[in-house]
């Protein structure tokens, strides 16, 4: 019998090693803390036997104060490339049970190694987290690291999808890299993101907190609006991942793949006659509205719960990738605050990024008037989302459902905004300003003079309706292409998209611009 060459047995003494991380004891703890370890992640992301691992040699190096006892082959981070129905994508995931998966100078080499590698393959990168930030230990060369991914990050913003999935303590640095990418996924209950930690914050501020309601998902996903989408297991969160990517291309100059519709693209839905009440204050269902309309099960809703006045998502029409924009006129009436409009820029902008047709469904009273919204900004936050439709190269359609007033019906995706093609139901208010709004400010001196100011005021209004609450007067001037059945939605979309497939719009040379932030 031939002996093993020793050279091969050392190699596979170490790879061994490596598959350990930080060891039994913390990865007994990391189980008993309800989390997956980072290879299962990699093992449950992918598919089975695709993943490659590159650089699982790296140790931390330069440890000038010798106050990391132990080095951990991998130094915390698992790097490589693998599959998600049959596309190559790059990835890390971050180990918990070496160093708290901190981060590291050398981590930072991996991490930032496997996103050139994305971007030179034109292939998405996604990042595992699990993570307390920068390692301390390391000082300035970890959070130059941080730095190192950061520039990547928007760098490569644009170019291939970035997504994150937040499965643990993501502290520091550790929230900021998610923040700078198109997708991130928290878990409930299980990831945390904060910039500071609730220790900090009781040294710095005396407020107390704990993990949870400092930066768990309920408080990204409802109040910050940092997080996109929320899984109830580390299971869940992966699924979201692919299911996210099926709507997207690899990079910034493919399409998103065709997917075979089962769902009849000349399909009309009678229902949809009937969705909006006649009585224009009433609310209807916007969400039922677009579900009736896309292709069947096919919307996949982002931040569900924070703003929830506006409505972003991802869907099919006719089996290819779209963006849904909108409003929801059962929350605070559609009204466009200023979270409402940051949601819709971002999304505008990642769509519009890679190759994604935009649909925007309009039922908006305006901007939400008050102190609060004047002094936080909302001329500016309103004006990011004029921007954002502004210089959107991708098909736009615009479905006017009812009310399109002031404000509103300008930064909704409107015609002269550059929108491909705007049609709009019978329902549809077009107008500057709410009947009795606009017959009190035109008519005021009419009104009082009148001997019963309340029944000349309502007869100024009538008129001021007949006029403007209706899109026949749009139509007649042009703002509006086409007026049509709610029911006829659907294939006249369809119709729409496929014959912009091959837009082209090009755009006069710039080093970029610069959007109101
Ligand atoms: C080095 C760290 C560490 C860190 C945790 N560990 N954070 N090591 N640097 N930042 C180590 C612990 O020593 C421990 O090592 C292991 O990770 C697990 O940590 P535990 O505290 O036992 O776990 P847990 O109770 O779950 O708490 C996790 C935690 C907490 C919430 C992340 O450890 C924590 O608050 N860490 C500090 C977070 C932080 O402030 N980071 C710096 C942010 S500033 P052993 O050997 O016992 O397994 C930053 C700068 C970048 O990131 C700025 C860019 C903008």
């Amino acid at each position: 019998m031939t002996q093993e060459d020793p050279r091969i047995l050392e190699l596979r003494k170490i790879r061994t090693k490596a598959l350990e991380g930080g060891g039994e004891e913390r990865i007994r703890k990391q189980k008993a803390r309800g989390k997956m370890t980072a290879r299962e992640r990699v093992t449950l992301l992918l598919a089975a036997g695709t993943f490659n691992e590159i650089e699982p040699f790296i140790t931390h190096q330069g440890d000038e104060m010798n106050l990391l006892q132990d080095k951990f082959y991998g130094d915390g981070v698992i790097t490589g490339y693998g599959q998600i129905s049959g596309r190559t994508v790059y990835l890390y995931s971050q180990d918990f049970t070496i160093y708290g998966g901190t981060l590291s100078e050398m981590q930072s080499h991996k991490i930032c190694r496997v996103m050139d590698l994305a971007v030179r393959n034109g292939v998405p990168f996604i990042s595992l987290i699990d993570s307390g930030g920068a390692r301390i230990q390391e000082g300035v060369r970890s959070m130059g690291g941080y730095a190192e991914i950061f520039r990547r990050n928007a760098q490569y913003s644009g170019v291939v999808p970035q997504l994150a999935v937040m499965l643990g303590p993501c502290a520091g640095g550790a929230a900021y890299s998610p923040a700078l990418q198109d997708l991130v996924i928290m878990i409930d209950k299980k990831s945390f993101m904060f910039l500071t930690g609730p220790e900090v914050i009781k040294a710095v501020t005396g407020e107390v907190i704990d993990s949870e309601s400092l930066g768990g998902a309920d408080v990204h996903m409802s109040i910050s609006g940092v997080a996109h989408l929320r899984a109830g297991t580390e299971k869940e969160a992966l699924e979201l991942v692919r299911h996210f990517l099926s709507y997207l291309p690899s990079n910034n100059v493919e399409n998103p793949s065709f997917v075979q519709p089962r769902d009849d693209p000349a399909r009309m839905d009678e229902s949809l006659n009937r969705v909006v009440p006649l009585d224009p204050t009433e609310p209807y269902i916007m969400h039922h509205v677009i579900e009736k309309i896309v292709d069947q099960d096919s919307f996949l809703e982002i931040q569900p719960d924070w703003a929830r006045n506006a409505i972003i998502g991802l869907a099919r029409i006719g089996g290819h990738s779209v963006g849904i924009v909108g409003q929801e006129p059962a929350i605070m009436a559609g009204v466009i605050d200023i979270d409402a409009a940051d949601k819709m820029t971002r999304f505008v902008r990642m769509c519009d990024c890679f190759n994604i047709p935009l649909v925007t469904f309009v039922d908006s009273p305006g901007f939400l008037p008050g102190i609060a919204q004047e002094h936080g900004g909302i001329i500016r936050h309103g004006a990011k989302l004029l921007y954002a439709y502004s210089e959107a190269t991708v098909p736009k359609v615009c479905l006017i459902t009812r009310k399109a007033y002031g404000g509103a019906y300008v930064v909704m995706s409107s015609k002269y905004l550059g929108t491909d093609v705007t049609y709009a139901w019978p329902s549809a208010e077009i107008a500057v300003l709410g009947a009795e709004g606009a017959v009190n400010i035109l008519y005021k001196k009419q009104i009082e003079m009148s001997k019963n100011p309340t029944a000349e005021r309502k007869k100024l209004a009538d008129e001021y309706r007949e006029k403007f609450n209706n899109p026949y007067y749009a139509a007649s001037t042009g703002y509006v292409d086409d007026i049509i059945e709610p029911r006829e939605s659907r294939p006249k979309i369809i119709a729409s998209l496929s014959a912009l497939r091959d837009k082209y719009t090009p755009a006069p040379p710039r080093k970029h611009g610069n959007i109101p932030v």
